[in-house]
């Protein structure tokens, strides 16, 4: 954790209470984010990747979540010791977050081009001709065609693709520090999602903005990030360098996901909701597990496993992964 980063979460812990018991979504995370950074956050359904960027952004209900840390600092500020008024005025203007899919964001009943200027009344108390006038700049900057002119249309007049683009002029309009992007290709087809990606990073090198992006697509992140974390039910099991995790994945819940990748493009097993290269399930956040939480799953797996969790163990420069096998290397399957 450096004291340059941007966003610095230490020993993040997020806890559900419900009838059926209290469960641990989010375990001890650590994530660190410089300034104009793009990092991946990549980890099968259930993982704890929409809970951690939920709980930074103070948009979780608690009760039922509990949410303790360390430490939360943005920009040098505790955001776990702010106001719920000073997290808001954080929110939109300093962080912004563009979430899955986008009809759950934008509202129906106003027309987009008050939607884009919103945030700038909001936060940037722009005048109402000043407002309109920067978000009409923002639409044509995501490339809706004819933008001035669509100002007026109501979100379902627009495509799925448009939508999104929407979703990214208001999150991006008051130039925020951090853009949280919540799996936001997902819900397009593979064209619109490559058109979508490259319009996100042409503009993140426009604004400087740093962009954490949380997917189940580690082709999304070989695109985009620089840097990728690996989560696996609650916990980080592996992070690198973007290029250093393709070439050397080191945890065998990493080289599954990544064997899952197709050769040449198209839809991943990911994308299509099976993992058919690591069979068995995301053990459910109830259950208590003594040992190494992918062990039940992991074709490596030996007696330690099942017996103690494994440590974050540094694996090369700014490589880690919570992994017996790097002090037991002899117990790796020599076919993976
Ligand atoms: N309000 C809640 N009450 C109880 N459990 C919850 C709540 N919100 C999330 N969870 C649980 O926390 C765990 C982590 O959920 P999270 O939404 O972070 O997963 P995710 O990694 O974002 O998955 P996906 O890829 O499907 O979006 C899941 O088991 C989920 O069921
Ligand atoms: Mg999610």
């Amino acid at each position: 954790m450096t004291d340059e980063a941007l966003l610095s979460i230490e020993n993040l812990r997020v806890r559900f209470r419900t009838p059926e018991g209290t469960g641990t979504a989010v375990d001890g995370v650590d994530l660190a984010i410089a300034a104009g950074e793009t990092l991946g956050v990549v980890g099968e359904s259930g993982c704890g990747k929409s809970v951690t960027a939920l709980a930074v952004l103070g948009l979780l209900a608690a009760p039922p979540a509990e949410i303790e840390a360390d430490a939360v600092r943005f920009a040098g500020r505790d955001l776990l010791g702010l106001s719920a008024e000073e997290r808001r005025r954080i929110r939109g203007r300093e962080i912004a977050m563009i979430f899955q899919e986008p009809m759950t964001s934008l509202n129906p009943l106003l027309p987009i081009g008050r939607q884009v200027a919103e945030p700038l009344r909001v936060h940037l108390e722009l005048s109402a001709a000043e407002a309109r006038d920067l978000a009409a700049t923002w639409l044509e900057k995501v490339k809706i065609p004819d933008a001035r002119r669509r100002l007026g249309d109501f979100p379902h007049q627009l495509s799925g693709g448009m939508r999104q683009r929407v979703m990214i002029a208001m999150a991006m309009v008051c130039r925020p520090r951090l853009l949280i992007a919540d799996e936001p290709t997902t819900a397009l087809d593979v064209t619109i999602q490559a058109q979508i990606l490259s319009l996100m990073r042409e503009l993140k090198e426009e604004t400087g903005t740093a962009l954490l992006l949380i997917t189940h697509n580690l082709g999304v992140v070989a695109q985009t990030a620089s840097r990728v974390v690996v989560m696996y039910a609650g916990q980080i099991v592996e992070e690198a360098p973007v290029a250093r995790l393709f070439e050397e994945p080191f945890h065998p819940y990493t080289r599954g996901l990544l064997r899952s990748i197709p050769v040449l493009g198209g839809r991943t097993g990911l994308e299509a909701g099976r993992l058919a290269e690591i069979p068995g399930l995301v053990p459910a956040i109830t259950e208590r597990l003594a040992g190494c939480r992918f062990a039940g799953r992991c074709p490596h797996a030996f007696a330690l496993c099942r017996e103690n969790a494994p440590p974050l163990f540094a694996i090369g420069p700014a490589h880690h992964a919570r992994c017996w096998l790097q002090v037991h290397p002899e117990r790796r399957r020599r076919d993976d």
